[in-house]
């Protein structure tokens, strides 16, 4: 019978063969031990001379890594490992042999490894990373799909830019000027206003000349929009999902947390409600804490996100940022007009902004009043002015970033370890 590693632990003391490939081998005079890999898991291939054909036990010995075989053999409990079973083998049948496979199990450089993404992929520790990566997104759609809202997929190809022109991406559509999207977000509002709560998750692009840890050049992004929310109700459906997303991990990833080596008591704490401080306390904070770089009205940096979210263990929303600062389309603080109803949800541990959300503008003139003053002209923004025009009601979103969450909860420094094939400002290839 075939059976994946991932079902091994359903067939202990049974006969089963899994096709997979040579991570790694230890071998003596007398036994090998084999390190499997299917794709769906990593496990223990043991081969005892004595009780298979010389056959069997030679072609064992000589596997080299990263060859492609069918093994066949029983399925056993083994408590010294993670993963808690292991396969005695009976037979072996190589598929397809590899030679000189690059990554060898000695440490390698970060180039080194990009450059080879398609292979490094296959490690345990990035078959890990891509595990959790893959439960935050199907805890996603749980999580969306059971509070009522609605998947819309906002085109890529777009005439209208919603962060700021100065990092889109251009490119020819026919005759037209087109980019590749930076947000779904003023799609969003269309859709939040037809179909109630909805969220979209796609890619994004943005032509960020930033070198950090915390910049790709295209990521994905969840973008949930809801009409009748106001901020605060935004900011409840933000502490919920980020929790429930936090805890799904925890609940169905603890082999690949376990490889990874991450400090699982730390994201435990993660639940709902989330702290707050407003950027004006911010301001003062890092004051008193010695940064004399920062004015009340300039933007954080990486280190000033890094010192709040120190002093918490949980992530910290910073909220009511000054109106100049943050995007045209966020309402303003109707109890004070500098600053608008919105803010970033900073992760613990120095994983820097995951969330960056808003109550929207739901009033015409002052709309028309923005798009003067950032010189948003044309069909590419007319439509979105409409949407003020008939029946406009208050409404929120906001946008997580996928990697950068993927980063946290994988406790990985970079976040060119959370997408398969990253595209950095220096990389394109793989
Ligand atoms: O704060 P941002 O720019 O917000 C928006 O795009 C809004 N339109 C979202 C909305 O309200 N619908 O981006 C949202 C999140 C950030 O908090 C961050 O997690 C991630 O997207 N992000 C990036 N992740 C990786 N690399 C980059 N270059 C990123 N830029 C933003
Ligand atoms: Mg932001």
């Amino acid at each position: 019978m075939k059976i994946t590693i991932q079902e091994a632990p359903k067939h202990v003391n049974e006969e089963v063969t899994i096709g997979g490939w040579l991570a790694n081998k230890r071998s003596s005079g007398k036994i090998a031990f084999l390190q499997l890999r299917d794709g769906t898991g990593f496990m223990q291939g043991v081969v005892v001379k004595s009780d298979v054909s010389e056959e069997v036990f030679s072609d064992a010995k000589n596997l080299t890594q990263e060859t492609s075989l069918y093994v066949t053999g029983k399925i056993v409990e083994d408590t010294r490992s993670d993963f808690g079973y292991e396969m005695q083998v009976s037979h072996l049948e190589v598929i397809h042999e590899a030679t000189d496979y690059p990554i060898t199990p000695k440490n390698h450089g970060t180039e080194f490894l990009m450059d080879h993404r398609h292979l490094w992929l296959r490690s345990k520790k990035q078959h890990a990373v891509m595990k959790i990566r893959n439960e935050i997104i199907r805890a996603t759609y749980e999580f969306f799909n059971t509070n009522g809202f609605v998947k819309v997929d906002p085109p890529i190809l777009t005439g209208s830019s919603a962060e700021g022109t100065t990092e889109l991406f251009h490119t020819k559509y026919f005759d037209e000027e087109a980019y590749l999207s930076q947000s779904g977000q003023l799609y969003m509002e269309a859709a939040a206003m037809a179909l109630g709560k909805v969220f979209s998750f796609g890619p994004t692009f943005r032509a960020e000349k930033s070198k950090t840890r915390r910049h790709l050049i295209e990521f994905w992004m969840i973008e949930p929009e809801m009409a009748f929310m106001d901020h605060e109700d935004s900011l409840q459906v933000q502490e919920n999902y980020v929790s429930f997303i936090v805890q799904s991990v925890l609940a169905n990833c603890n082999l690949e947390l376990k490889i990874l080596e991450r400090d699982t008591s730390k994201l435990e704490k993660i639940t709902a409600p989330f702290p707050r401080i407003s950027y004006d306390d911010a301001v003062e904070f890092l004051k008193e804490k010695g940064f004399d770089d920062i004015e009340w009205g300039e933007d954080f940096g990486a280190p000033h996100e890094t010192a709040i979210a120190e002093s918490y263990d949980k992530p910290v929303f910073i909220t009511n940022y000054p109106k100049d600062i943050k995007a045209f389309y966020m309402k303003p603080d109707p109890e004070r007009s500098d600053v608008v109803l919105c803010a970033d949800l900073i992760a613990p541990e120095g994983y820097g902004e995951i969330i960056g959300g808003s109550q929207r503008i739901d009033d015409l003139e002052l709309m028309e009043r923005r798009y003067e003053e950032h010189g948003l002209t044309g069909p590419a923004y007319a439509w979105y002015l409409e949407l003020r025009k008939y029946g406009s009601v208050p409404h929120s979103g906001f946008g997580l970033g996928l990697e950068r969450t993927v980063a946290w909860l994988s406790g990985v420094e970079h976040v060119r370890e959370t997408i398969p094939f990253p595209r950095l400002l220096n990389r394109l290839y793989p």
